[in-house]
C-alpha cells in the first residue's frame, strides 16, 4: 500500500515525508506543483529513495490525481497542498481559492471516485486526511478560553476563510458521501525548511544578516508555537488511529507575543552567533497587518486524551534547534532567498523599509 501526500515539498509536508520514512516503509507518492513554496532539495536526502515517488503537479488537476491513486493503489490521503501565507492573501487572495477551495474540491473528488470502486474492505480502511489550521477559528481576547474542537469558525483573513471553506467541504463529503475523512487544525508551526517569509525564519535570516526585525503593530498579538516534528507525530497518529468524520486540534500549549519570540531568537543568537550582538537593537516596529488576529490558542486535550499525542519540545529546544538548523544551512537559504523572494520582500514591506522604530505611540 502507499499514501498519497500533496503539497509534500513544502515546509510541513516535506518534514512529514522525510518523518514518515523515519517510521514507516511503506512508499509515498508526493504530488506538489512546485510554487515559490515547494522546494524539492527540501527531499534531497530521499535522493535515490525508491519509497518517495515525487510527481510536479496540481491538486486541481482531476485526472492526474484520479491516476496517482489508482496506479499506486493509494490507501490514504494526507492533503498539505494550500497557498499558506496570510501576507501573500491580503495582497492577493485568488490563488488562495484556487488552490485551498478548488483544489480541495477537486481532491475529494477524484478521492470519492478511486475510493467508491474500492472493495469493501479497502473502502473501509481508507482515510483522507485534511491538514487545516487554527486560523480558521478566528482571534481570541486575553483571557478567553483556548479553541476547542466545537468552536464557531469566525475566519478573518482571505487565507483563513479559504482554509474554513475546504474544512467545510471536507465535512460535507463525509457526511453526504461517507468518505472518511479526518479534519486536523494546527497552530503555528516552525522548524527547519520553512520558507523565511513566516515570522520565525524571517526573523532569524534578518537578525543574522544585520537588517530590521519587522514586529507589525504593538507586537503583542500572541501565536501558539509548535515544533514541526511534534506536528507530524500528531497527524501520524490521527492517520493510524483518528476516528472517521472526526476533527483533532493539535498545539503546543507554548502562547507567545511576538515581541517574545523575537526576543528569545536574538539572545540565541547572541549565544550563537555572537558577531551581530546584541540583535535586539535591530527590532524596528511597522505598521500592522490589516485585520491582524491578536491571540490563537489551541485545547489540544482530545487529541492527547484519545489519542495519547503529546507534544516532545519545549518552545526553548524546539527554538534553539531551529536557529542552529539556519544558521547550518546557508545553501539552502541562499537556493531560497533569490529573486522572487527578494521581489516579495520589496513588495510587502516597502524599498522604504523601515517606517518606525519605536512600538506605536512610543517615540
Ligand atoms: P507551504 O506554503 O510551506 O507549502 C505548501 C506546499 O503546497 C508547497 O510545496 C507548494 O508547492 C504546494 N502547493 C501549493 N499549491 C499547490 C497545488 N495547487 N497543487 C499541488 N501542490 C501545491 O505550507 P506549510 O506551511 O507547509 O503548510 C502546509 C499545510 O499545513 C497547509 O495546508 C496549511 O494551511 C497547514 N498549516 C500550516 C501551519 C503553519 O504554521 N505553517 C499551521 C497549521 C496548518
Ligand atoms: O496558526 C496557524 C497559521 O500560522 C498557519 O495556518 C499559517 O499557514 C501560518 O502562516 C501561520 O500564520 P500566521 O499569520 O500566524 O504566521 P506568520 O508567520 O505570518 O506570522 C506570525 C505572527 O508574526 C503574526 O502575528 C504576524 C507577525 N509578523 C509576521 C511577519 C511575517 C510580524 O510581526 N512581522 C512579520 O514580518
Amino acid at each position: 500500500m502507499t499514501i498519497l501526500v500533496t503539497g509534500g515539498a513544502g515546509f510541513i509536508g516535506a518534514n512529514f515525508v522525510l518523518d514518515w520514512f523515519q517510521h514507516h516503509d511503506e512508499p509515498v507518492v508526493n504530488l506538489d506543483k512546485l510554487t515559490y513554496a515547494g522546494n524539492l532539495q527540501n527531499l534531497a536526502s530521499l535522493e535515490g529513495d525508491a519509497r518517495h515517488i515525487f510527481v510536479r503537479g496540481d491538486i486541481n488537476d482531476r485526472p492526474l490525481v484520479e491516476r496517482l491513486l489508482s496506479a499506486h493503489e493509494v490507501r490514504a490521503i494526507v492533503h498539505f497542498a494550500a497557498e499558506s501565507h496570510v501576507d501573500r492573501s491580503i495582497h492577493g487572495p485568488e490563488e488562495f481559492i484556487t488552490t485551498n477551495v478548488n483544489g480541495t474540491f477537486h481532491l475529494l473528488e477524484a478521492a470519492r471516485a478511486y475510493w467508491s470502486d474500492l472493495p469493501e474492505k479497502r473502502r473501509a480502511a481508507f482515510r483522507f486526511l485534511h491538514v487545516s489550521t487554527d486560523e480558521v477559528y478566528g482571534s481570541l481576547e486575553l483571557g478567553e478560553a483556548p479553541f476547542r474542537e466545537t468552536t464557531c469558525f469566525a475566519p478573518n483573513s482571505p487565507y483563513a476563510a479559504s482554509k474554513a471553506a475546504s474544512d467545510h467541504l471536507v465535512r460535507a463529503w463525509h457526511h453526504t458521501y461517507g468518505l472518511p475523512v479526518l479534519i486536523t487544525h494546527c497552530s503555528n508551526n516552525y522548524g527547519p525548511y520553512q520558507f523565511p517569509e513566516k515570522f520565525i525564519p524571517l526573523m532569524i535570516l534578518n537578525a543574522r544578516a544585520g537588517k530590521p526585525l519587522p514586529i507589525y503593530g504593538d507586537g503583542r498579538n500572541i501565536r501558539d508555537w509548535l515544533y514541526v516534528s511534534d506536528h507530524c507525530a500528531a497527524l501520524r497518529r490521527v492517520l493510524e488511529a483518528g476516528r472517521p468524520g472526526e476533527t483533532y486540534n493539535i498545539g503546543g500549549c507554548n502562547e507567545k507575543t511576538n515581541l517574545e519570540v523575537v526576543q528569545a531568537i536574538c539572545a540565541l543568537l547572541d549565544r550563537l552567533a555572537p558577531e551581530g550582538a546584541p540583535h535586539s537593537r535591530l527590532i524596528t516596529f511597522v505598521e500592522d497587518r490589516p485585520g491582524h488576529d491578536r491571540r490563537y490558542a489551541i485545547d489540544a486535550g482530545r487529541i492527547q486524551r484519545e489519542l495519547g499525542w503529546t507534544p516532545q519540545e519545549s518552545f526553548a529546544t524546539g527554538l534553539e534547534k531551529t536557529v542552529r538548523w539556519y544558521l547550518a544551512h546557508d545553501d539552502w537559504v541562499q537556493s531560497v532567498t533569490s529573486g522572487a523572494y527578494r521581489d516579495w520582500i520589496e513588495r510587502h514591506y516597502g524599498a522604504s523599509f523601515p517606517p518606525q522604530s519605536g512600538p506605536p505611540g512610543v517615540a
